[in-house]
């Protein structure tokens, strides 16, 4: 059975756990419940348009925040993106109306917060990621099964590579 809260999945955790550890600041556009040990959740940004979530750093859509993040000049160099897998996941099991396309203008938005240097994580039924057009590239991939006929969720990481930094590498 696929979990409701991705990251409380020891599969998923594991997936971004070293990156986490050394990331120096990370954004969660769709923050969920999960949060992590005290040490690591100081360098999060967890955003939620649900209210009811615990400990969020900014109650509303992503849409919404990221803009306002990225007038105030903030950078992340890591994003762990988890949206509703699809609109009947968004509309069934979390309190939002979440369509794929705001799922894009949101990759748009992250895009314009992330440092030179970052690494992505995005979670879902597909591995389109960050992808190509936004400057990433996809460097693992690991594919949970839930067994039965669930959907298998898919992990995704991906680098940018369109900065200055690694072109000259
Ligand atoms: C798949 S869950 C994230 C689970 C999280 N990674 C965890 O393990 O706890 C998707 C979350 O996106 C939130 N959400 C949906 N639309 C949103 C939006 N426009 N902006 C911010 N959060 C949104 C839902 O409330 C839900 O908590």
């Amino acid at each position: 059975m696929p979990a409701k809260w991705t990251f409380e999945m020891d599969a998923a955790r594991a997936f971004f756990w070293r990156d986490l550890q050394r990331a120096g600041s990370v954004i969660v556009p769709y923050a969920g419940k999960t949060r992590f040990d005290a040490e690591t959740r100081k360098k999060c940004c967890f955003v939620d348009v649900d209210e009811s979530l615990p400990d969020l750093d900014f109650v509303g859509k992503c849409q919404e925040v990221l803009p306002k993040l990225a007038e105030k000049g903030a950078r992340y160099n890591m994003a762990l993106i988890d949206p509703p897998f699809s609109e009947y996941m968004s509309n069934h099991w979390y309190t939002s109306t979440e369509r794929q396309n705001d799922v894009a203008r949101a990759k748009d938005l992250v895009e314009k917060v992330l440092s030179d240097d970052a690494v992505v994580f995005t979670f879902g039924f597909s591995t389109t990621g960050m992808g190509a057009s936004r400057g990433f590239t996809k460097t693992h991939l690991r594919i949970i099964n839930h067994g039965g006929n669930h959907w298998d969720t898919h992990c995704l990481r991906e680098i940018r590579t369109n900065s200055t930094l690694v072109k000259f590498l």
